[in-house]
Order: C-alpha cells, then structure tokens, then sequence
C-alpha cells in the first residue's frame, strides 16, 4: 500500500503528535494532513517542533475542525490516502464526571469517519480515485475489562466498565462493522498506558510529577495496588505505524508496554527521582469501578516485526526531568478550566483523605 497522504485525526494531541512527528522525520514522501478540535488536550504547540524543521511547512496541514463535523471530514478524506484516528477524550475520570463530549468525539466522530472512507471506498470502485482509503483506529487496552492473572490476547471478549472504555469499544464495532459489511480496509491498534512529554496533566503520571513539584498532595485512588502495563509514547507511536503499513486488513493489535506495576510502586519511583517525601501521598476515595489490572498479550504484533526501544527506567525518567524542565508548557495546561476539574474531582476526595501507607 502506498500512502502519500495521510489524514491523522487528533493529530495535535500527545499520542498523535508523536507519530506525525516521526512519520515527517522517517518518510520523506508522505504528506500529512492534520484535522484536530484543539480542545483542552491537542495542543498547537505539540506540532510546533515539526513545522520548524525546514521543508515540514509544506508537508503538515492544521485544519483546526471537530471530527464528528461531516462537512469538514468528507472533504479532506477525499484527497486522502490514509485515515488514523485519534481523536478521542482519553479520560476514565472525566468520562464519569459526564459522556456527551466522549460521545461525539469516540463514537459519533468514528462513525462520520468511517462512513467518510466508504464513501471513497466506492470512488475507488468506480474508478474515480487511484486507492482505496486504509482507517486506522487507535484504541485502548481498556476495552478488555481487568484481567486478574494473564494477559488479554486480540480474541478475547470485550468487557469495557467505564464510560470511557465503552466509548472505544462502541467505535471498536463500529469500524469492525465496516470491515464486514463493505470489505472497508481497517486495522485496529490496542494500546497500553501511554506515558511520556507533553502528556496531559490530568493523568496520573504528568498529576503526580507535576503536583509534586508543587509540594501539592498526590491523590492515590484506594489502596494504590491497581496495576497498569506503561509503554513509552515513542513506542507507542512506531506500533501504530507499523500496523498502519504492514496490518492486515480487519485486524486486532495488542499494544502492551511490558512494564507493569501497581499505582503505588510507580508513585514511590515518581517520589524517589524527583527527590519528594512519601507523605506527599494522600490515600483518596477510589475511582468508581476501578479496574484492577490490565495486561496485554503482545505476540500478534511482534510477528509484524514491532519491537520497544524504551526501557522503562530510561523513559521514565527522561519524562520526569521533562516536565521539570517544561514547567511552562504544564502551567499552561494547568489553567483555565483546570481549576474547576481540579476541584470537582479531588476537593471532597482530599478532604476526606488519609495519609497513605
Ligand atoms: P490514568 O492515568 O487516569 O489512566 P487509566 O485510567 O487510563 O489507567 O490512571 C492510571 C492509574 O492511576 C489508574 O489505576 C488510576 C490511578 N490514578 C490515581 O490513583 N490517582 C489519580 O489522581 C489518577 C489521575 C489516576
């Protein structure tokens, strides 16, 4: 498949960022075009580091537009090659604190989407363009549901239990759905915790880092001994990729990071490199139906010839010293609306809080 330009939806945000950044760097002959909302979570600036290298400026498109707008998708699917989708909200709390926003975004965003590719699916068959779209959907390790022992293999039911993760699982069959009934070329990608620069503060390790700076408390939901599988954003990114050029048509991928550890191990490593005490954490009420463990059974991808390069020690402790370097950039995400989120999610939890063990 020869893709010469690619449209990456949510493509200014921290996971997307990253790979227009190095699809840029590593294949000079695709151009890339970049439809995102710039909500709270994408941000310009993410992109600014690929437009200053020279010779970018005519290779990256910012069409600043929502992704469940059919008017503004159809028009740039149709000069496009290939479609990857990450447009998403990303957050299991807010996604409990409300659903319409996830709803557009994750599921109605998908289906405008993939109905767009169809659409041009049949230009193709008719003729009229000179390939058939690819779609790439980004997904989540969530969809799965917890796993007690083991890990998740692509065959496994899904079994999403936040808002959130129902939202990806929804748009999850909705894609497959395509692939069914119209023979439409889709991959799916499943990824693990994603952690690295410029990741939102609203997520546990750029709260954790950042609060901790600030000598604030750090919120841990319930006894901490939730287990997370992280996988570095530069790996996370060169997955994608490779799925998105060697997948094959109709397919699962796990993305798993192979690091897992429980919420309070992680917290202690956070604690140790930035040289914080322990009784910064506060032990909070848990997040409503808090899955205990995810873990991903990655074997599907490594036959495509996917490997991590990112050491776990390595990456975490490069993102920490990055935020401690990068304090205006977290400020910035730290303001605005931050403040009210900030207070409907952890005033009453810290109130109540007890120091943590
Ligand atoms: P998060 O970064 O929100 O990712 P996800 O919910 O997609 O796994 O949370 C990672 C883990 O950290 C999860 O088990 C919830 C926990 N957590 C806390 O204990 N306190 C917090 O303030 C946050 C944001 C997360």
């Amino acid at each position: 498949m020869a893709t010469r330009h690619l449209l990456v939806t949510g493509g200014a945000g921290f996971i997307g960022s990253t790979l227009v950044r190095q699809v840029l760097a590593q294949e000079p002959s695709i151009r890339i075009t970049v439809l995102d909302k710039l909500t709270y979570a994408g941000n310009r600036a993410n992109l600014d580091a690929v437009t200053s290298v020279p010779g970018n400026n005519r290779r990256l498109t910012l069409v600043v537009g929502d992704v469940a707008d059919a008017g503004v998708v159809s028009a740039l699917v149709t000069d496009c090659d290939g479609v990857i989708n990450f447009a998403a909200e990303t957050h299991v709390d807010r996604s409990i604190l409300g659903s319409d926003d996830l709803l557009r975004t994750n599921v109605n965003g998908v289906q405008v989407l993939i109905e767009a590719c169809r659409r041009e699916l049949e230009r193709y068959r008719a003729g009229e363009r000179a390939t058939a779209p690819r779609f790439l959907q980004v997904s989540t390790d969530e969809v799965y549901g917890p796993i007690e022992l083991g890990s998740s293999d692509e065959n496994d039911p899904l079994a999403p239990r936040s808002p959130y993760a129902a939202t990806k699982a929804a748009a999850e069959l909705l894609v497959r759905s395509y692939f069914v009934s119209f023979d439409l070329d889709v991959v799916i990608t499943r990824g693990a915790n994603t952690y690295g620069p410029t990741q939102h503060p609203e997520k546990l390790i750029p709260l954790f880092v950042t609060n901790a700076i600030d000598g604030l408390p750090l919120p841990l939901y319930g006894d901490g001994l939730q287990r997370r599988d992280w996988l570095h954003v530069n790996d996370h990114a060169t997955a994608i990729w490779q799925v998105f050029v060697h997948g094959r048509r109709g397919e699962v991928y796990n993305v798993p990071g192979d690091h897992e550890m429980t919420n309070r191990e992680l917290t202690s490593r956070l604690l140790e490199r930035l040289g914080r005490p322990w009784s910064l954490v506060r032990s909070v009420a848990d997040r409503p139906g808090h899955d205990r463990r995810y873990a991903m059974d990655g074997s599907k991808l490594a036959a495509l010839g996917w490997r991590q390069r990112m050491s776990f020690e390595e990456g975490l402790a490069a993102t920490i010293d990055w935020y401690v370097a990068n304090e205006s950039w977290w400020r910035t995400a730290r303001s605005g609306d931050w403040h009210t989120y900030y207070q409907r999610q952890y005033g009453e939890r810290l109130l109540q809080s007890t120091a943590a063990e």
